[in-house]
């Protein structure tokens, strides 16, 4: 039996803001992480597409020894998360989704905005969710398609980000929502910008932090072992690990290969 280890995935960095809640609470967290910068980003492909992608991600962590798969991507997580429980029944497969919403519908807000990808948007599985949990609940989303390549080209702080995140984000407000669901892992690197939009009125909820609650009610987390990093391409951004996260990581680079899929 391989130590355990979560292996965590997104189409980019975005998941590495899961990461960075994974290592705040468990600074010895032991996890391989994949990101697909060579596809990103998924938001905008098919369900065929997504779901094909995500199987290759989760078979390549698998081969590096994870014994727990987070999809650390709400998109993925909206197409594939049944697939890979199908896939690999004897291996816990944890979703940003659900979390997000138990942490959401727990809240006395009544009125809540959901951003995501154009892919989880489209899919309403959010809303499905949210009025399962509480049919009282309103809720309203919108697509937010350019912030994932803002966000993977570090305009994280710009005057041109606020200005599309007004654009995307002022539907949302005419109907007054009182929380917000930030339902894209890219999306806590914009916190800034989200929270001079929507003003301090607005409770912001974040998939990181509601998915690392739930999965300490789940599991306990896997300590004491390897912490890698995978990126299928373009690594750059690894200069900034040691902002991010306190201490360097390397980036390696992960040959995902289709016909390698094992399942
Ligand atoms: N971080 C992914 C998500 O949570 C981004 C998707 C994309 O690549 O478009 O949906």
């Amino acid at each position: 039996m391989n130590r355990p280890m979560l292996g965590i995935f997104d189409s980019g960095i975005g998941g590495l803001t899961v990461v960075k809640e994974l290592l705040k609470r468990h600074s010895g967290a032991s996890f391989v992480y994949l990101g697909d910068t060579a596809r990103t980003p998924y938001g905008n492909k098919s369900p065929d597409t997504i779901i094909e992608y995500a199987l290759e991600d989760a078979a390549f962590l698998v081969t590096k020894g994870a014994t727990v798969i987070v999809i650390a991507c709400n998109t993925a997580s909206s197409y594939a998360a049944d697939v890979l429980r199908a896939t690999y029944p004897d291996i816990p497969v944890f979703d940003v989704i659900q979390p997000a919403v138990d942490a959401a519908a727990a809240m006395p807000e009544q009125c809540i905005g959901i951003i995501g990808t154009k892919a989880t948007i489209a899919s309403g599985v959010y809303e499905t969710r949210l009025r399962a949990a509480n049919p009282d609940l309103r809720a309203v989303s919108a697509a937010c398609p350019l912030f994932v390549p803002l966000v993977e080209e570090g305009w994280t702080d710009r005057p041109e980000t606020e200005t599309i995140a007004r654009v995307y984000l002022a539907p949302l407000l005419e109907k007054s929502i009182e929380s917000l669901i930030l339902g894209c892992t890219h999306y806590p690197l914009l916190f800034k910008v989200i929270r001079k939009v929507v003003g301090d009125g607005v409770s912001i909820l974040d998939s990181p932090s509601a998915l690392l609650d739930h999965m300490e009610r789940e599991l306990s987390i896997p300590e004491g072992g390897e912490q890698n990093m995978y990126f299928t391409d373009n690594n750059e951004y690894a200069r900034y690990f040691r902002d991010w996260f306190g201490r360097p990581f390397v980036a390696r680079r992960a040959d995902i290969d289709s016909r390698d899929r094992g399942v």
